[in-house]
């Protein structure tokens, strides 16, 4: 029995400072302590012994169990921390590797246009008025002169809401010269740039949501010579110090006399270009004397104050001053494309 005990440990020893990773170790644990295990076995055995050997035997055994789990638990240690080690080794970070290099943003050719234009105006002395998207019809048309019979609303058909009252996704972005209006006392010089919505289908000119910008300008003595000198320092800035504006008689509810704006093409100077299709012009805004009727309904005295106004596609600017030809290059957002402005 003693022999048996010795020999048991020594190939215990011998196995355990064999074992290469914690599977094997923790097979070898098994084989020699577990239920069936080798010294578990010699161990019940001990019952057949006399009573003078029995705890002779017994402390041997004992002695020989706990030397094998101390080295079972040295084994495991070693092999815990060799698995770190390799770990540690392996999972290097090289600090000298360059970096990878994180795409820059940058902003929208039509954000890029709407700030010039707003610092334009703003340099002339313009504040900057928002208003909502989702507008009550009444802004949208009656306030402007435009009564609820009138066939100038199925010019601007548009996205109706559905529920109380008579809401609409606003056609453009002349509802903001009533809500400033309303809301301030003169002299009142504005801009109001933001996305307008008409039913309309999508190709390379049209689409249903796009921006305009307003401009409204009221005080006491303001005339057309104002209007005209406004626009026309502002069409300088944006299109060149060469540039030439002029006016045609037009026609918009909401203004009295109605004018449209040309500006001198900023491709070919006047010449005709591909970007003015051979005119030379460019026609940039739409403009007038805002309406006695429309002072009135903003609560303002016509007989004291005057003023005018004007509005214009910020697509359109933007299309030509890049010479982009396609209108849902604008919308479509694909970097390849943006990240040339
Ligand atoms: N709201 C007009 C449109 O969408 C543009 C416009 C014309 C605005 C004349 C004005 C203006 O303020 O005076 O067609």
């Amino acid at each position: 029995m003693k022999k048996k005990l010795l020999e048991v440990k020594e190939k215990a020893l011998k196995s355990l400072s064999e074992v290469n990773d914690l599977k094997q170790l923790d097979d070898a644990r098994i084989r020699i302590l577990g239920k069936k295990g080798e010294l578990t076995g010699l161990m019940k055995g001990m019952g057949k012994l006399s009573k003078e050997e029995r705890p002779v035997i017994g402390q041997l055994a004992n002695e020989v169990r706990s030397a094998i789990e101390t080295e079972l638990e040295k084994a495991r240690k070693n092999l815990e921390e060799r698995a770190l080690s390799h770990r540690l080794n392996n999972e290097k970070i090289d600090v000298t590797m360059p970096g990878r290099v994180q795409k820059m943003g940058h902003r929208h050719p039509m954000s890029i246009v709407i700030d010039d234009i707003k610092n334009i105006f703003i340099g002339m002395g313009y504040e900057i008025a928002e208003g909502p998207e989702v507008e009550d019809a009444y802004y949208n048309f009656t306030a402007l002169n435009i009564p609820e019979d009138h066939t100038a609303r199925d010019e601007q058909d548009t996205f109706y809401v559905e529920g109380e009252g008579n809401f609409l996704l606003r056609t453009q972005t002349s509802p903001m010269q009533v809500r400033v209006m309303e809301s301030r006392k003169p002299p009142i010089r504005i801009i109001a740039p933001g996305r307008v919505y008409r039913s309309d289908e999508v190709d390379a000119t049209h689409s249903p949501i796009f921006h305009q910008l307003e401009g409204l300008v009221i005080d006491k003595g303001i005339t057309m010579g104002d209007l005209k000198g406004a626009l026309e320092v502002f069409a300088k800035e944006l299109l060149g110090s060469d540039t030439k504006v002029r006016f045609r008689p037009h026609h918009f509810p909401f203004t009295e006399p109605s004018a449209e704006m040309d500006a001198t093409c900023f491709g070919c100077g006047g010449k005709g270009c591909r970007i003015c299709k051979d005119s030379g012009w460019i026609e940039l805004l739409g403009c007038g004397m805002v309406h006695p009727k429309v002072l009135e309904m903003s609560g303002i005295d016509p007989s004291v104050y005057s003023g005018f106004a004007f509005g214009m596609g910020l697509e359109r600017v933007t299309m030509q001053k890049y010479g982009i030809n396609d209108l849902r290059l604008l919308f479509e957002n694909d970097v390849r494309f943006l990240k040339q402005f």
